[in-house]
């Protein structure tokens, strides 16, 4: 086996191959002046499974012509199969057409990983409708999920705490952290008029006396769900709150946002951060 880093997946990349002893070679990516990309593996290939560990994130047009220039290089080769390890991988939210006219992007995005790639294995991937990813690839597929190493954190880090969800969405996280805790959890109700405006509200009051209010999401972005969660957490006498996330993607200056508002915020490393103190490696070490 090779474990290949590309140029957002190296900060993983290296952590698995340590982990499972495996052959370990970064993606050599440059870009021509007009933007085109060009990759380059500096290793042999012939007959090796080659996983390629690819984050999405910052540049994701460029992530994924990146891991898809890699996959076909690696399959003609000789690579004897090439896998996607993705901690985060992006397009999953838009599953269906939500206005006339729109492109249904998960389903373009998997049909392309299906075309290049030989099986996919995602780290907690946002997804509403379809929840088994086996619907979403033809190609062989596996959810990974940091729920355990969240749920550790927590346990190591946070003492009484009551897991908040944000909207419906999250409770795959938050519902499974909080039994993993066996502590008490409420899920919010979430309504997004745009990618920055969103309420939510509480329909079941829950006691924050004495207590610290974790919110636990699979995706914090603008960082206005988290913003609007804690409004609710305050106003119940929340004295700490923290979030903590899988996926923190922090657009713009959300994470100096949060950090303005007194929430304590933590993620996994699926996408690097001065707040990402959760490593996921084993689990997806683990899973190869
Ligand atoms: C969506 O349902 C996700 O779980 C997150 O709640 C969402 O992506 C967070 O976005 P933002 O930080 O922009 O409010």
């Amino acid at each position: 086996m090779l474990i290949a880093g590309c140029s957002y997946g190296q900060h993983i990349g290296h952590l698995v191959a340590n982990r499972l002893k495996a052959k370990h070679s970064n993606l050599i990516v440059s870009k021509f002046p007009d933007d085109e990309l060009l990759v380059r593996f500096d290793a042999v290939l012939k007959n090796r499974i080659v996983v390629l560990v690819q984050s999405f994130y910052n540049e994701i047009s460029d992530c994924l012509i990146e891991a898809i220039l890699a996959a076909e290089t690696a399959k003609v080769l000789g690579a004897r199969k090439v896998v996607l390890a993705a901690p985060y991988f992006p397009y999953m939210r838009q599953d269906k057409r939500f206005h006339r006219g729109e492109a249904i992007s998960q389903r373009i995005i998997s049909g392309l990983i299906d075309k290049y790639f030989d099986a996919v294995y995602l780290m907690d991937p946002h997804l509403h409708r379809e929840d088994k990813l086996e619907h979403i690839f033809k190609i062989k597929s596996k959810k990974l999920t940091a729920n355990n190493l969240i749920a550790e954190y927590i346990k190591g880090n946070i003492p009484n705490p009551v897991i908040i969800g944000p909207d419906e969405e999250s409770h795959k996280w938050a519902r499974s952290v909080a039994e993993m805790l066996g502590v008490e959890h409420r899920i919010l109700k979430k309504k997004r008029y745009s990618s920055y405006h969103v309420e939510v509200k509480l329909n079941k009051k829950v006691d924050l006396k004495g207590k610290s209010a974790v919110i636990v999401d699979d995706i914090v972005s603008t960082g206005n769900t988290i913003f609007k969660t804690a409004e609710i957490l305050r106003k119940l006498g929340a004295k700490k709150i923290y979030c903590i996330c899988v996926h923190g993607i922090f657009v713009g200056n959300a994470l100096d946002k949060l950090k303005k508002k007194k929430i304590n915020v933590v993620s996994t490393n699926t996408i690097p951060s001065k707040v990402s103190k959760i490593d996921v490696s084993g689990v997806i070490a683990e899973s190869l």
